[in-house]
Parts: C-alpha cells; structure tokens; sequence
C-alpha cells in the first residue's frame, strides 16, 4: 500500500521548523512495531530521531489504553513535559489514547497539536506537513471503515536479527472488556502475497527470526485467497536464512488444529503458542462474550499437548470481571492447573470506555481483585517452578540477545520463549544474534541458567 502519496500537498521544506523527533512507545508489541513505522515514515520525510524530549522539535507518544494505568501514564508523561512548549516544540499522541480520546485531548492537553490513531497513519506524511505550516490542532481519527492497512518500506527496525512484521490489524472480536476494536478498527490482512515479500526482504539483510504480529493473527484472512494463516506461517518457516518464526496474539475461537500441524512439520516455527483464555469459567467467558467454553478452550489444548514437538503455552487471564464469583474464579485456577503454562499474564479486570462490560453490574472490589491476582500469581508460581525444573540438563539451543557484564552471563532464548542466562568459556563471547547450544545447569520459575555447549 504506498504511503507517501503527498500528490498536491505543499513541501515540508516551504515551513521554517527543524526537524528533528522524539518518539516514545508504551503498551503492547504492536505498537511497538507501529513506532518503527512511524520512525521509518518521519525519517523519510526529512525527520531525525533524537533520544530526549528537550533535544526534540517535535515530541510524539504511542500510546495505550488497555487498561487505565496504561492510560494514566500518558496523561502523566504529557503533563511532566508540557512545560516544554514554551520552547515551542510540539506534541502528538499517537495510538490507542488517540484513538479513544481524539479531540478531547485537545480540551485535556491544549499544548498537543497531532491526535492520530492507528488506523490512520498512512496519513501521517500529510499530517506532518500541516504540522509544519503551523496547524495547531491535527486530527487522524479514523473510525472502523477504514479497509487501508499501515505498511511502508521504510519501516525502521529496532533490532537487527529479529523482526516484526504486521499480517493482519484490527479487531472484530468485541469481547466485552476490551477497548482495542474501538481503537484500532476493523480487521484488514495483508495480502500474503506483500507479506512474503516483506518476510525475504527482511532474511536477505540478515533477519532469523520473524514475529507476526496482529490483535488476532488466527483470523488472518488473506484477501488473495491464495493462503490460509497456517500456510503463512509455513510458508515464512520455509524461507532460506529464516530460523524462528513466532506469531501473537492468537484467539481461540479462530485457532485451528492446522496450526499446530504446521508446527510440527516445520522446524522453525517456534514451539511456543500464546493463547489468551481470560477466564477458567464458561460462566465467565460467556458474560466477556469470549464466544468459547472453558471445555472448547481445554480441546484446543488437547491439539497442542497431542503435538509431537513439545509445544510451550502462555496465556492472558483477567481476575475480577463484573460478576466473577469465588468459584468463577476458582475455576480459573483448575484450569491454570490442567493446562500447565510456562507463563500467564495475568490482570485485574479494568473498566474502559465504550465497552459494553461497563454498564455490567456486579462490580467486585479492588480489594478483592487484588487478593484474587495475588492468589493466582501464587500459584502460577508454584506450576512454572515444576515445568522449568524439567528443563535441568536439557540441551537447548539459544538465539543471544545480549550480554550481562554484572553478572558474566550472555542472554539468551529459546525457542519456547524461555530466557535462558548462560555462561560461555570461549575467550570471545557468543555475538548478538547468533545461535548456539546451551545446556540447563539451574532452574527458576521464570528463567533458566546454563552454559555454552563446546
Ligand atoms: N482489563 C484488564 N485486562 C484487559 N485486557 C484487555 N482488556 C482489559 C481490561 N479492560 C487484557 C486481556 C488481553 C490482554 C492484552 O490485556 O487479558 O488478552
Ligand atoms: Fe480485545 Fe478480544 Fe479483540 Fe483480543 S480478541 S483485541 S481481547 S476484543
């Protein structure tokens, strides 16, 4: 989809500003990868990335609204820095708060001049140059119509071996709780066509590992027909120089046995599935309006422990939902039990605008959301204590990600996602990026330790 489709707008040179950014990113992976693009697209346009608001002409965030304190923070951050504009830079805010607040940010912040959501930055060159002719109130807010994704070859990627890459945006899902298909639209996929093009672009400059990245990559639908997500997933597996492929966040209502066959059959693909369950209560799932029972949930389970591969699984839960009786919640912890995670996510339900969960009676206490988090991180604890110790003396191979000098230790993952801190008796040690086999000499319920096999 180009992007840069300025035909009869005026120059950004024409405007007397200096052109320098500062942008910064909260919330999940997706904007996180949205802010590369968005780096990509100002640095196109003549912008140059600084690392501080006070060296910046132009200070944007990329924001989140999940959940209030997500929220919260902007506000925050907004209003630490507002002193700033006497200095005449500028401010944007970009995302999820952009999106759900739009002009009232200009009621609550008069300082900001750009509020864009997601669904609107292929606009973003057109906006930066009205930005620059002076325009102090700049809106993209575009609402679920839109059927354009946000893809640009100029994306700037923050890591060098492992990238992101968006497959599909949007949401349709609505479940009760939740603000993202107010945020960022209806679900549009990208051909698979332009995906794999961006996928071997990406292996030729030296990428190994892919993440696909959507609210809900399993409802993938390529509008060439020619792919399902599950022959994506392959297919990116199958490309030459690709050595991991990961894919989040997956809904369980759209996640096939296909998937976990394409696992198994293709070595790259990660053995790792995130699969966000919310609650162990079909009671519960229902009022989210998850569309799914807990026994359907525990079915799709089945497929992944039945896989030949040793598949990992973490999971999101949210604690407190409007209604969620003690045995509700009980029920989330037999499931926590049955299924066995490697990792959960866990929240306190947190009520957002627009969404129908709102108006629910029933609201549980924050005293007793708190307690019901607490009990659950608890014993969460006590599973992963159990699943990692079975990786004592397993030999497993890592991708490193960094060094840690304090600690003389080299930082690496797994394909199951597991960080695995490792010592290395080679004089030089193991490069970013590279691969190599480690062997498991110690065990915590959320990491291993172990040293470079010679
Ligand atoms: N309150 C608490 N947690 C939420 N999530 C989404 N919306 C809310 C909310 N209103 C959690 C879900 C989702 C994860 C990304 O954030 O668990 O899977
Ligand atoms: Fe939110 Fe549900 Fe869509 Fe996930 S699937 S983004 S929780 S509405």
């Amino acid at each position: 989809m180009p992007n840069f489709d300025l035909i009869d707008a005026p120059q950004p040179e024409a405007a007397a500003h200096s052109r320098t950014f500062y942008l910064e990113t909260f919330g999940c992976q997706m904007n996180v990868h949205d802010s590369e693009k968005v780096i990509g697209t100002l640095t196109q346009q003549g912008y140059h990335q600084v690392e501080t608001e006070e060296a910046a002409d132009l200070i944007l965030y990329n924001t989140c609204s999940i959940r209030d304190k997500a929220e919260q923070k902007v506000f925050n951050r907004l209003n630490d820095y507002k002193k700033l504009t006497a200095q005449g830079k500028r401010f944007g805010v970009l995302g999820c708060v952009a999106q759900q607040e739009g002009e009232r940010i200009f009621e609550r912040a008069p300082y900001v001049s750009l509020v864009s959501g997601s669904a609107s930055y292929r606009k973003l060159p057109e906006m930066l140059v009205r930005l620059e002719l002076g325009e102090k109130r700049i809106t993209g807010l575009d609402d679920r119509q839109t059927e354009e994704t946000f893809e640009t070859e100029f994306t700037t990627r923050s890591n060098p071996h492992r990238g992101y890459i968006t497959i599909i945006e949007g949401c349709d899902k609505f479940c009760a709780y939740c603000v993202v298909p107010y945020t960022r639209g209806k679900e549009r996929s990208r051909t698979s066509t332009s995906v794999l093009v961006e996928a071997r672009r990406m292996a030729d400059s030296g990428y190994t590992e892919i993440q696909l990245l959507g609210q809900n990559v399993n409802s993938y639908c390529d509008p060439e027909r020619k792919k399902s997500f599950a022959e994506l997933l392959a297919a990116i597996g199958e490309i030459p120089g690709i050595r991991r492929v990961r894919f989040t966040t997956s809904h369980p209502r759209d996640f096939t046995r296909d998937i976990v066959d394409a696992i198994d059959a293709v070595p790259s693909l990660c053995d790792h599935v995130h699969l966000p369950v919310q609650s162990g209560s079909s009671d519960v799932l229902h009022m989210m309006q998850r569309e799914y029972t807990r026994d359907w949930y525990l079915e799709r389970i089945s497929w992944i422990k039945a896989a030949k591969r040793q598949i990992s699984m973490t999971t999101d839960v949210i604690v407190g939902f409007p209604g969620e009786t003690q045995a509700d919640f009980e029920e989330t912890i037999t499931l926590l039990h049955a299924v066995q995670y490697d990792g959960v996510f866990a929240f306190k339900y947190s009520p957002r605008p627009n969404t129908p969960a709102v108006r629910m009676p029933d609201s549980i206490s924050d005293e007793i959301k708190a307690e019901r988090l607490q009990v659950l991180l608890d014993r969460q604890r006590e599973i992963q204590r159990v699943n990692y110790s079975n990786y004592m003396g397993q030999v497993l191979e890592v991708m490193v990600e960094g060094h840690n000098q304090a600690r003389g230790q080299v930082i690496g993952r797994t394909s199951q996602n597991k960080t695995l801190n490792f010592t290395a008796s080679q004089p030089i040690l193991p490069a970013t990026g590279s691969y190599l086999p480690v062997r498991v000499t110690k065990t915590f319920p959320n990491s291993l330790v172990g040293e470079a096999v010679a």
